[in-house]
This record gives C-alpha cells, sequence and structure tokens, in this order.
C-alpha cells in the first residue's frame, strides 16, 4: 500500500447490537482526541471505520459490499478513504478480510480498539495493521474521557460471553465473560451525566452476569451497581440490557421495587417454549424455569413491560415445538420483542446439526411469530393510555412543535409543546397506534 496522508475526517459506521454501537462511539472518542473530526454530513470521509456484527447470514457479504462501494466512490473522487474493519466480524474474518479486501487498511476486534491510533500510525505509512487480541480490560482504561452526547448513554458494564449456546458466535468474537470494575463504572457515569446524559443503560451480552466489589469492598451484583448509581444527582434514569435468565439475581429483581430511577422494562430473551429445542440450543433453562422469573418480576413491578428474543427454524425444531413457543408468548404477553429465523453461523455446533430447517418453513414461523407479537405490543400499548407519566425527550418529531421520547416502558411517544431534547416532560398517553403513542401534555391547574 501507498502512504498516505494522516486522516483528519473519519466516518464510523456501526452494524449489531448497542455494544458495538458504544464501541463506535468510543473509537470515534479516540479519534477526535487526536484532532481527527467527523466528516461533514454527504462528505467523504478519510478514514472509514465499519464496525461490523457477525451475528446472524450475510454479515460478512455485506461488508465486503460495503468496502467495494467505497473503493468505487473513492475511485470516483481521487481520493480513496482509509478504510478499518472493526466489531465482530473483524474478530471472526480478520484474515479472510486482509486477503480478499486488498483496500482495507486495518482490522481490529472488538477488544482491541483502544490500539486503533497505532495501527493509523502503520496503516499512514502504507502497511496494514491487524489486531485481533482479547486483552482483558485494558481497552477500558486506555480509552480518552466520555464526549457530549444525546440524553440517552451507552455504558458498557460487562463484556463477552461464555454460555456457547449452540447456535450463537458471540463467545467466539467476544471472548470470555468479563466484568468492569465498579470505581471505573461510576466515575464513566459521572462523565456521561456531567455530559449531558439523563438516562444510562447499562450494557452486556449478558448484563446481569457482571459482578463486582462495591467502594466498601462488597461483592455485589448488578443491583449493587444500580443502587450506587442511583445516587448519582442530574441522573434520572438507569436501564439494562440483555439480561440472560440464567444469571438472574433476587437483588435485581427486588430493585425493581425499590429504585424510583430504574425504568420498568426487562429484556429477557427466551429463544424458544420448548423445553427439547432449548436443550438443544444449550440455553440451560426450561419454558418454565422462564416464566417463573418473569413471575416474580411482575409481583414486584406489575407494570413491567416484558421484552424478549426468538430464534425460529432451529435444527429439528417440529411444528409442535414451534408451537410451544407461540404458547410461551401468549404467556408472557410481551411488549416488544426480537425475533429471527435461525441464521446457521460457520464454526457454530447448530451449523452442522442434521434437519436443518427449510427457508420457506421458517420464513413461515417468523411471520406467525411476529404476527403474534405486533398483537402483543399494540395490546401493551393500547392497555396504557390513559396513564399519565415522564417522557425523556429525545428528538424533534415530523411535525413542526412536536417531540419523540420514550415513556419509562421504552415506548416511542411524540406529543406537542414547549420542550426540549433532554427534558423528562410529563404526558398523558392519549391514543395509542401498534409501534408508538400519542401524548397530551397536561393543562397546569
Ligand atoms: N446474550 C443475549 C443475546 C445476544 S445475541 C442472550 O443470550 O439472550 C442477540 C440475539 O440474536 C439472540 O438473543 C438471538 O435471538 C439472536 N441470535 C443469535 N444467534 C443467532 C443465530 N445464529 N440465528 C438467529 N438468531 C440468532
Ligand atoms: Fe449468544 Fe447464548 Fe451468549 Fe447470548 S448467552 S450471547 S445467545 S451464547
Ligand atoms: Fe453482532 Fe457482535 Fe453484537 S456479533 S450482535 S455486534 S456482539
Amino acid at each position: 500500500m501507498k502512504p498516505v496522508a494522516p486522516p483528519q475526517t473519519y466516518r464510523v459506521k456501526s452494524f449489531g447490537c448497542q455494544m458495538n454501537v458504544y464501541d463506535g462511539e468510543r473509537m470515534a472518542e479516540l479519534l477526535g482526541a487526536r484532532g481527527i473530526v467527523p466528516a461533514p454530513e454527504g462528505e467523504d470521509a478519510d478514514l472509514v471505520i465499519l464496525n461490523t456484527c457477525h451475528i446472524r447470514e450475510k454479515a460478512a457479504e455485506k461488508v465486503y459490499s460495503d468496502i467495494g462501494r467505497l473503493v468505487f466512490a473513492g475511485k470516483q473522487a481521487g481520493k480513496p478513504p482509509l478504510i478499518a474493519v472493526a466489531g465482530c466480524v473483524a474478530q471472526a474474518e480478520g484474515e479472510e478480510i486482509m486477503k480478499r479486501a486488498p483496500a482495507v487498511s486495518i482490522v481490529v476486534g472488538p477488544q482491541a480498539y483502544h490500539r486503533l491510533p497505532e495501527m493509523l500510525e502503520k496503516a499512514a505509512k502504507g502497511e496494514r495493521a491487524t489486531d485481533t487480541e482479547m486483552p482483558a480490560i485494558a481497552k477500558f482504561d486506555a480509552l480518552p474521557a466520555r464526549a457530549k452526547r444525546g440524553p440517552t448513554a451507552f455504558l458498557t458494564v460487562q463484556e463477552g460471553c461464555d454460555k456457547f449456546c449452540t447456535y450463537c458466535v458471540v463467545p467466539y468474537t467476544r471472548g470470555a465473560e468479563i466484568a468492569r470494575p465498579f470505581k471505573g463504572l461510576i466515575a464513566e457515569a459521572e462523565r456521561l451525566v456531567e455530559a449531558g446524559a439523563k438516562e444510562i443503560m447499562l450494557l452486556g451480552q449478558n448484563v446481569n452476569a457482571w459482578a463486582g466489589e462495591d467502594d466498601k469492598g462488597r461483592r455485589v451484583g448488578l443491583a449493587g451497581l444500580i443502587h450506587t448509581l442511583a445516587k448519582i444527582d442530574g441522573l434520572e434514569r438507569i436501564r439494562y440490557t440483555t439480561s440472560h435468565p440464567n444469571d438472574m439475581e433476587d437483588a435485581l429483581i427486588a430493585a425493581h421495587g425499590e429504585v424510583d430511577k430504574l425504568m420498568p422494562y426487562l429484556h429477557l430473551p427466551v429463544q424458544s417454549g420448548s423445553d427439547r429445542v432449548l436443550k438443544a440450543m444449550n440455553r440451560q433453562h426450561t419454558a418454565d424455569s422462564y416464566l417463573k422469573i418473569i413471575e416474580k418480576f411482575r409481583a414486584v413491578r406489575p407494570d413491567i413491560a416484558i421484552a424478549g428474543d426468538f430464534i425460529v427454524g432451529f435444527p429439528g425444531e417440529t411444528e409442535a415445538e414451534f408451537e410451544d413457543t407461540l404458547r410461551i408468548v401468549d404467556e408472557v404477553r410481551y411488549a416488544a420483542c426480537f425475533s429471527f429465523k435461525y441464521s446457521p453461523r460457520p464454526g457454530t455446533p447448530a451449523a452442522t446439526m442434521e434437519n436443518q430447517i427449510a427457508p420457506e418453513e421458517m420464513a413461515n414461523r417468523l411471520q406467525r411469530l411476529q404476527s403474534r407479537l405486533a398483537e402483543q405490543q399494540y395490546a401493551f400499548n393500547q392497555a396504557s393510555v390513559g396513564k399519565t407519566c415522564k417522557v425523556l425527550v429525545e428528538r424533534t418529531g415530523r411535525d413542526p412543535g412536536q417531540w419523540l421520547g420514550k415513556s419509562p416502558w421504552l415506548q416511542s411517544v411524540h406529543f406537542e409543546g414547549d420542550h426540549a431534547i433532554g427534558d423528562l416532560v410529563e404526558v398523558t398517553l392519549a391514543e395509542a397506534g401498534p409501534v408508538s403513542l400519542r401524548g397530551v401534555v397536561p393543562a397546569p391547574v
């Protein structure tokens, strides 16, 4: 590769989960600390970071076509950008990317991006650089201070996964479970609030597996962290995602009845309602043990919104087993969900299992599941009508004077009035749609 002038502008494109979004923000801050600025809207950037996801099909293909597009646009403009591939595809297929895509200068895994500045120096000299090491916790210590963001901030508290569900790439792309130390998390949360955050979303592939020692040296779980975060002045709301049923501690359930700032929302994936399928998935929980957890949450917080993830068409899933999934959906009555067709991932045990389900059958099951989930979401929204709650304003709406924000139950709410982004506005939920609600600000008395 030819040496190039060090980049002055960047663009980060993040795909996949919120943890990737968090990583994308931190990479941007890292570049910002070196004087590299975001490319203005509509203009080409000197450096493009593709922050990739590997969770489902064709993720890698998408990266190659994105690279192709960038090379083409660069040729047209007479100035090819430096291309860096980050994230989970970089981790899983780093060498392959370097071989197949000569235009890529940097391949950096999700645990190594704090070393991006050194890699950029190499790249500017015309050398290609790959770093997919997993130095546990080092990344967070090496990152610069948090920059100003919107009213909702992400905070990764836990990374990686030791669960090895048979369909999933995360244990391979993100490595073993690690928990960031308590002190650093409180400090980062305080910085985020100083920078304007009203709400913090705690993130982890298994966020409720987080554990550490609090400021008094006591061993605490996620609930302990939340109790301490709740004391930060100016922080109004705390959320966490994604939880795993097997890491659920009673203290976290109890926290929903004790901490006002903890929002009444739980994202707890079940994946399937069939115990045989759950076993083949290596989920290590049953449909029943999952339902018991939901019951406990509802005992503490009857209004809690429950969200989940589902996979249809896992190898060998019969029609009757799929119907078990529909049954658990009916029992739980979800507020919002994510559902996917099973996607065989290279290197995972399920990819080579017998009885892979035909694509048409998967599509049929997904459609049936999603229509059931959509009904439930609509019903949940309808049941909220008449409630008065605080909405955190995130952005302006389509019409002038319209604002968009989130209810405590993470529903999108639009309403009108004289407000600003970051305001917590008391709103009466007046009308429900399938995926959002219209709110009205009550007249002052
Ligand atoms: N740690 C979380 C989920 C992380 S991945 C948990 O265990 O619940 C996010 C979601 O992607 C999963 O919940 C699952 O529903 C989906 N997913 C993961 N691997 C998949 C695959 N191979 N095919 C289809 N969906 C998948
Ligand atoms: Fe993947 Fe299972 Fe780990 Fe979730 S718990 S990240 S689905 S292996
Ligand atoms: Fe995707 Fe990696 Fe997240 S595979 S879902 S970006 S952990």
